[in-house]
């Protein structure tokens, strides 16, 4: 049996281990055994490891990672997304199949590639897939300070948009999106009234909201746009990404009544696996010719129970490298 290293969760409770492994066999004949060169730790990946994500399915040992860079027999590094829950990238090799994998131009950062992808897809194909943006509409990011929202101003400037708001909490991550896109900031505090009018002032009128946050601020966040609307027949387009700051809210009936508020969601599942991919060229070319920006902090994968538990530097993603 052909072994490997790999971080393996034997635990939900407990960081993966770097330990021996078997080497996974490809399931058909368009599948191949690449060569892993980096996988970012994502916090879908934080959650799959924990057992606490929604496609989790409890099953023990499993390896992390839901994406990685690879190189395939034949010298060439593709992008890649793991097709199995169970056994996933955070490994010496994984399996990629062609409808989950894009080659990658020779110019292509291998750790920014992998820091950047998963983060920068959740805006990206939410407004060319979920909600299409139209040229000169407006974009309110709500929860711009973390990888995802950061990149996200910076997507809906490079795909057209006319007006681009963030919305954090973290002062000066806030403050940095002013030099990437952003046209106006707004601070999201713990005086739910001050926030709300804030939000009001700036992007009562925007035409699409991008969601990393939900729960709380989300909850409150529609009601203060809603009201403050000079027309409420014209769209407001909420796409829900992320759940960061809780899993549930509560919607007064009257908001859905009393405007055209459009909620939907977008993500695995809400999005099929081929619009992903028809995707995925462009946005590798948006990260190598430097059009959004990217940190990433490489680190051994055989580090990886010091990479799960230290904390990020705001901005910043690890990438745990073979
Ligand atoms: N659906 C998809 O396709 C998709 C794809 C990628 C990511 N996601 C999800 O998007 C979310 C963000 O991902 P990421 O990569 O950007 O993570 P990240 O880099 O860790 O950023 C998370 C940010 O959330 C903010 N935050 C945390 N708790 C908060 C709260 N209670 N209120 C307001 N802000 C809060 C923090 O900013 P402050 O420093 O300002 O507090 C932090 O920087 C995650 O839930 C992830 O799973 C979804």
């Amino acid at each position: 049996m052909a072994m490997m290293n790999a971080a393996v969760v034997t635990s939900f409770a407990e960081p993966p281990h770097y330990q021996r492994f078997e080497v996974p066999r490809p399931r058909s004949a368009e599948e191949a055994l690449v060569d892993v060169l980096a996988v970012g730790l994502h916090p879908r990946v934080r959650s799959g490891a924990a057992g606490a994500h929604y496609t989790s399915t409890g099953t023990l040992p499993m390896i992390p990672g839901i994406d990685a860079v690879g190189q395939r027999p034949d010298g060439s590094r593709v992008y890649f997304v793991a097709a199995d829950d169970v056994i996933g990238t955070m490994a010496d090799k994984a399996l990629a199949g062609p409808r989950r994998s894009i080659a990658l131009p020779g110019n292509a950062d291998v750790a920014k590639v992998a820091a950047a992808m998963n983060p920068a897809m959740s805006s990206w194909v939410a407004l060319r897939r979920r909600v299409p943006l139209e040229r000169g509409h407006s974009v309110l990011i709500l929860g711009a300070t973390g990888n995802a929202g950061a990149m996200a101003v910076q997507v809906a400037r490079l795909l057209g948009a006319g007006h681009v708001v963030g919305a954090g909490r973290d002062p000066g991550r806030l403050q940095a999106l002013t030099a990437v896109g952003a046209d106006n900031i707004v601070q999201l505090t713990d005086d739910g009234d001050a926030t709300g009018k804030a939000l009001a002032a700036a992007a009562a009128d925007t035409d699409i909201v991008i969601d990393y946050l939900w729960g709380k601020p989300a909850q409150q966040a529609i009601m203060a746009l809603l009201t403050a609307r000079a027309d409420r027949g014209r769209a407001l387009n909420w796409i829900q990404i992320g759940a960061v700051a809780g899993p549930a809210i509560e919607l007064p009936s009257v908001a859905l009544r009393s405007a055209n508020l459009r909620l939907q969601g977008s993500g695995q599942g809400s999005v099929g696996p081929a619009d992903y991919l028809a995707e995925l060229p462009s946005l590798v070319d948006a990260i190598s010719n430097g059009a959004i920006a990217v940190k990433a902090n490489t680190m051994p994968l055989a580090d990886v129970e010091e990479a799960w538990t230290r904390e990020e530097r705001p901005g910043e993603r690890t990438v745990l490298v073979p």
